[in-house]
């Protein structure tokens, strides 16, 4: 395949990520073999997420979805996050780096880009085996994050009661809810983002400890009406943490969230997010310091086997993708570390 082939075909990878509410918040150019990311501010969450940490998170999974997608194709991407101070809603700029090929994890993982989906309700009764929490660990740690699985009881408790207090304080605020309406589609919409009637359970079944879903309905009778009787486990709860808070951090946990995400599910583990409380300075302080040992928490999921994997929709590639009118482009560069 041509260098700018490839390039458009790790674009396309790219916008499978996770985002809040599916907002699906960047961009993309493609110009003289590289792939430059932007964060597309007007898509921000500016009640939930006003200093864009959540933006950041959905961008660092593109931006990682990126590098595996030219990976499973031979090459080593050449990347360099927040590359111009004077510019920083450039996140990254990718290249192709030397030929190296691609070993069976990288198209594991691979494979696994446009099959992950985001799960809302409670998992199935099969356990998460110790060795892949493990593994997923490892993961995380190698994107410069913590992935920390919740093994007390107590702590579960404790982060499913703050995401419930969380969702109620939002659910008061109209500010919050009005955003929230925003992204919550009706059955049979075509929209290409926001969050589909069919991802959520009409009336996801109580798990215990019971973690509050956000409400994309806004009150009406919308989501699956699919009985699930059998999938009233909490799964897994682990916290993503980073030891600074900076956008590179951020940028960095969703690198280290994708990557996780795409290891559990070549597994069948999908994972559920619960971020209410992390968008509360004071909840997300007080999680911080009583479950993360001072580091700075970006995500609180469960992880579990779930009986179905929902609908994903994305925006066509035209609507994020800038490409140079220039000639094709044979892609040679030189790496640079
Ligand atoms: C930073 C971040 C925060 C999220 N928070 C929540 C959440 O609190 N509740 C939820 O149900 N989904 C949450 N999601 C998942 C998104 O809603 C989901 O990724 C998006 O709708 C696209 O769907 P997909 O993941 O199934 O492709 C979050 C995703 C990201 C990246």
């Amino acid at each position: 395949m041509r260098t700018k082939e490839e390039l458009r075909a790790a674009v396309e990878a790219a916008v499978w990520a996770p985002s809040p509410h599916n907002t699906q918040p960047w961009s993309f150019a493609l110009e003289e073999g590289e792939i430059s990311l932007r964060s597309d501010t007007d898509r921000l969450l500016r009640v939930a997420d006003a200093a864009g940490r959540e933006l950041l998170l959905g961008c660092g999974a593109a931006l990682f979805n990126i590098r595996t997608a030219l990976r499973a194709m031979g090459h080593r991407p050449v990347v360099r996050v927040l590359p111009d101070p004077d510019r920083p809603a450039l996140l990254a700029t990718v290249r192709l780096g030397p030929d190296e090929e691609a070993d069976e994890d990288v198209r594991v993982m691979n494979a696994e880009i446009p099959r992950r989906r985001t799960h809302r309700a409670g998992f199935l009764p099969d356990p998460v085996s110790g060795d892949l929490l493990d593994t997923l660990v490892g993961e995380a740690r190698a994107e410069g994050a913590r992935l920390t699985p919740v093994g007390s009881e107590a702590a579960a408790r404790i982060l499913a009661a703050v995401t419930a207090a969380a969702q109620d304080v939002q659910a008061r605020d109209r500010a919050f809810t009005l955003e929230i309406v925003r992204w919550g589609r009706p059955p049979g919409s075509r929209h290409m983002d926001g969050v589909p009637a069919d991802a959520y359970p009409g009336e996801p079944g109580r798990t215990w400890p019971h973690f509050a879903q956000r409400d994309y309905t806004a009150g009406r009778a919308w989501g699956t009406g699919e009985d699930r009787q059998e999938a009233v486990e909490t799964g897994v709860v682990a916290l993503l943490t980073t030891p600074g808070d900076a956008p590179e951090d951020w940028i960095a946990a969703g690198q280290a969230l994708q990557r996780v995400l795409l290891r559990a599910s070549a597994h069948d583990v999908t994972a559920a997010f619960h971020t209410q409380a992390l968008e509360n300075h004071h909840l997300r302080e007080f999680v911080r310091h009583e479950l993360c040992s001072g580091e700075f928490p970006q995500m609180i999921l469960r992880l579990g086997h779930a009986p179905g994997r929902t609908r994903g929709v994305r925006r066509p590639l035209g609507e994020v993708l800038q490409e140079s009118e220039g000639p094709e482009d044979d892609g040679t560069s030189v790496p640079e570390g």
